[in-house]
């Protein structure tokens, strides 16, 4: 397969077509963002963590009948993904609660949400990704009832999945965020699923495993997320 001209550039990631109809391939790189890109930075490696843990947790979902876009890595760094045609939410599951929703609402952080609290935003940087809400989504013609029912059905699924898979190493899902795309009328999970999209705890220290010692400078970022993809592969290698 050959990698022709880029489709997209994101922050962290750049999608390329491909000499395959309906494949595109997608390459992780070291740029690092946090609040809305008010922080950036470059982190050397930062791609082969978030690559090697993405496309295990793809192949783990693939394995329990969640439907991705991913096809096979090409190489370390390059995922050969279905192209979707993205649906512009970001689907936040929370198990416990942290970050916005303990800035925005009256919850103390590390409280535990059961059942699991879904937050859909609307992926929109120039708007700050604004909160919406069923009506919202469907009076924008983002996603019809049924979509949406589907979408909310499938994070579900995704948390219970993870959460279990991650526990056995020690660690808790607090929360992640996901995004969806369709192939034909298939609603398929997207991107990219890693420690820049999710809050894990270590389940004895509390200590964050994650983006947030990027964000608040809790530590050597690297050092972290190469712990703890070790940690997350080790669950399930042969
Ligand atoms: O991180 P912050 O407190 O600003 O946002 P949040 O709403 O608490 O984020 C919930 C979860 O979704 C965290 O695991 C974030 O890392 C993730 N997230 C993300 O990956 N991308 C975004 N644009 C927003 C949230």
């Amino acid at each position: 397969m050959k990698q022709k001209k880029v489709l997209y550039a994101g922050k962290a990631k750049t999608v390329y077509r491909t000499d395959t109809k309906g494949k595109l391939i997608v390459e992780f790189r070291d740029d690092i963002t946090a609040f809305d890109g008010g922080k950036k930075d470059v982190l050397k490696n930062k791609w082969s963590y978030n690559a090697e843990v993405s496309s295990f947790f793809f192949s783990y979902l693939e394995e329990n009948g969640v439907r991705t876009h991913f096809v096979k890595m090409l190489d370390e760094r390059h995922m050969v993904v279905h192209e979707l045609r993205m649906i512009p939410l970001e689907v936040i599951v929370r198990n416990l609660a942290a970050g916005s929703i303990v800035r925005n609402y009256p919850f103390k952080e590390g409280t535990k949400l059961e059942p699991p609290v879904i937050v859909i935003d609307y992926k929109d940087d120039s708007r700050h990704d604004p909160m919406l809400n069923d009506d919202l989504i469907v009076a924008l013609k983002i996603a019809t009832p049924r979509e949406l029912a589907k979408i909310k059905k499938v994070a579900l699924e995704i948390n219970r999945l993870l959460f279990k898979l991650l526990a056995a190493q020690g660690i808790t899902l607090v929360d992640f965020k996901i995004e969806f795309g369709r192939k034909g009328k298939t609603i398929c999970l997207g991107d990219e699923i890693s420690m820049d999209s999710m809050r894990l705890w270590d389940k004895k220290t509390g200590e964050s495993l994650d983006k947030d010692v990027y964000r608040f400078n809790k530590g050597d970022v690297m050092a972290t997320y190469n712990r703890v993809a070790a940690r997350i592969t080790k669950t399930r290698k042969k």
